[in-house]
């Protein structure tokens, strides 16, 4: 039995007409999401000047690392550029809250932790920021995940999560990774 080219026209223009209607309800389900639930990107919406970065208090080079501030919270602040992390080691506390932020003086960079939840892009002109709870001490590896150029693939830091008797910020709250 051979379908004839009218009939064979008629099933593909019914599966096209499918395919349509998921991709509108796609559409409008990512419309309404955005638009009248004013669901965006999981991050907040903290704006920095990537071309001066390494001028800002938060983010020059002696404010990077980890930091417990004077309310107990952790705070670890990196930035992420081509093609290496700085610092390229931070210590943090075991099962205690972090916030990770990061920031990039030049292009899109995406950090993950592996073995963890952390996992953002970081995009010049914003902060990201992540808070967690690193459960489980050790050296764990926190390579870029997005294509940033040539030395992408060179590109990775280490976290070392210690336990939290082995954590010992200085006088001024700041930690790092043993020399
Ligand atoms: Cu930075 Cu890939």
């Amino acid at each position: 039995m051979h379908a004839s080219e009218r009939e064979i026209l008629g099933q593909e223009l019914r599966w096209a007409a499918v395919v349509a209607g998921i991709v509108g309800v796609v559409m409008v389900a990512i419309l309404y999401a955005g638009l009248a639930l004013r669901t965006n990107p999981p991050s907040n919406l903290e704006t920095v000047d990537p071309k001066t970065l390494h001028l800002t208090a938060e983010f020059s080079e002696p404010n990077l690392g980890t930091r417990v501030e004077p309310n107990g919270q952790v705070t670890t602040r990196m930035v992420t550029a081509q093609f290496a992390f700085v610092p390229r080691c931070v210590v943090v506390p075991a099962n205690r809250p972090v916030t990770l932020r990061f920031a990039t003086p030049d292009v899109i960079h995406g950090i993950l932790v592996t073995g963890t939840n952390v996992n953002t892009m970081v995009i010049p002109g914003f902060v990201s920021q992540v808070h967690t709870v690193f459960t489980r001490s050790g050296q764990l590896l926190m390579p870029c995940h997005e294509y940033c150029g040539l030395g992408h693939s060179q590109m990775w830091a280490t976290v070392n999560v210690v336990p939290e008797s082995e954590f010992k910020p200085d006088a001024d709250g700041r930690a790092s990774c043993a020399p």
